[in-house]
């Protein structure tokens, strides 16, 4: 099975937590897009949909999805959302879209965090996947010389303006044994909006495509 198979089949299988009526969390990237496609086939069951970035946003509208805004709908049932990367313990990395801030406060207003991956995004433990760090943007070289002591090589992803306003450093070379523990420490760090580390807040469900 290629990649992309597995992306359409993980994004398809999803939709058996969709349940009539719902108003359901749509993530960000190349699988959630086709997720959309297949909730666009169910669009007249479900009432409105959340969306974690403008390109979400984009497409959902195209297809005549409803989209609402998280400040009026409250706590979601669902969250669907891809990954970068995806340990034994469904903790992620995620922010490969640069769309990371939106999504993690979707995840956290969410009961249930279905991920739909490709299989070759399943690792032994995070870290392959540099990972990405929002930051504002007057503080990236002060946030970059803070990740560097946690034994990583920041790399700042030039020319991407997140739908917030903000900046990206991918951070390459970790090797994340403890994802609890750095995604809170990096949390700490001044002028870090959001890492994409989901370890507090993982998946409760990880589809690759690959079940029955
Ligand atoms: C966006 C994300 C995506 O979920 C992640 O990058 C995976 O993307 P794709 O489904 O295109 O492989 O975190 O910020």
């Amino acid at each position: 099975m290629s990649n992309e198979e597995g992306k359409r089949r993980a994004a398809r299988a999803a939709m058996r937590f969709v349940e009539p009526g719902m108003i359901v969390g749509v993530g960000t990237g190349s699988t959630v897009a086709h997720f959309i496609d297949a909730l666009a086939e169910r669009r007249a069951d479900i009432e409105a949909t959340v969306s974690s970035s403008e390109q979400s946003t984009r497409l959902l509208k195209e297809r005549g999805i409803p989209v609402r805004e998280l400040n009026e709908t409250g706590e979601l049932a669902l969250y669907v959302d891809g990954a970068d990367e995806c340990d034994p313990h469904n903790c992620l990395i995620k922010g490969g879209g640069a769309a990371l801030t939106r999504e993690k406060i979707i995840a956290a207003a969410s009961r249930q965090f279905v991920c739909i991956i490709d299989p070759s995004k399943k690792v032994g433990v995070l870290g392959k996947f540099p990972l990405p760090v929002e930051v504002i943007p007057m503080a990236r070289s002060l946030v970059a010389r803070a990740l560097v002591k946690f034994g990583g090589n920041p790399v700042w992803r030039d020319g991407v303006v997140t739908d917030n306003g903000n900046w990206i450093l991918d951070v390459h070379g970790l090797r994340i044994a403890d994802p609890l523990a750095l995604e809170s420490e990096i949390n700490q760090i001044v002028g870090v909006v959001t890492v994409g580390l989901f370890a507090a807040r993982r998946a409760d469900v990880v589809l690759t495509g690959e079940e029955t």
